[in-house]
């Protein structure tokens, strides 16, 4: 059947989608354009995510090598922070970073959004029903992540630093990744909700500032729980 992919693809179909996405951000772009999920789901073969999500393995295989290839050209220019070689990092640096860049925007960002989910549901939540569900979801989503932040910080993260092994410091990781299941799932949920955060044709500024902060959030949700689950706890 799959006499006609050579070297190159039938590698890349082998490797996890969690790996290739750690080799750089062009590849979690095209993740993103396909709807392939690359930190819960980091774990499945690309060939697998393929396969469960209908999508064509020539087509993701070819855009994912010509990024690789443009890769190098375009890292040169940028001067903004990058998680590019975050699996090199040393761990330490790389919980720092996780705490500092995505716990810090987390903090910052979740009650804005409850802010504005608030107050977009409230004035047009009898016309978009949605948005009702949206802000149910939003809310128990930050409750959890709030929890789960705390927990990382004081628990988990201190207790890697501190070089702790054995059962215990496994069932916090286990811990840590049924939580960014947890939060995948309502993540997966409010995507569907909001036809991926599109605006309706009578959307207010506010419905469309709301619309993208949420729709930030859960694209940095997405590489921060990538970084934890694919490289962070890969390398413990
Ligand atoms: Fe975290
Ligand atoms: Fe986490």
């Amino acid at each position: 059947m799959e006499k006609n992919m050579q070297g190159k693809g039938d590698l890349l179909l082998l490797k996890s989608v969690g790996e290739i996405a750690s080799e750089g951000e062009g590849k979690i772009e095209v993740f993103k354009k396909y709807g392939i999920d690359f930190c819960c789901g980091g774990n499945k073969t690309l060939k697998m995510a393929c396969e469960e999500s209908n999508i064509n393995e020539k087509f993701i295989v070819n855009e994912l090598n010509a990024v690789q290839e443009q890769g190098q050209e375009k890292e040169k220019g940028k001067n903004y922070i990058s998680n590019q070689g975050a699996n090199d990092w040393d761990i330490d640096f790389l919980i720092d970073y996780i705490v500092n860049i995505h716990h810090t925007f987390l903090r910052i960002h979740l009650p804005e959004g409850a802010e504005y989910m608030e107050k977009i549901a409230r004035v047009h939540g009898s016309r978009h029903l949605e948005l009702i569900k949206i802000r149910e979801l939003f809310t128990k989503m930050t409750e959890a992540l709030i929890f789960h932040l705390d927990k990382e910080e004081t628990g988990l993260f201190q207790h890697i630093k501190d070089k702790k092994t054995g059962d215990g410091l496994l069932k916090e990781i286990n811990d840590a990744e049924y939580d960014h299941e947890y939060v995948g799932h309502i993540l997966k949920e409010m995507n569907f909700l909001s036809s991926s955060y599109s605006v309706p044709e009578d959307a207010c500024a506010s419905y469309k500032h709301a619309y993208e902060l949420l729709k930030n959030i859960s694209d940095d949700i997405m590489i921060h729980v990538h970084l934890e689950n694919n490289i962070l706890f890969k390398k413990i």
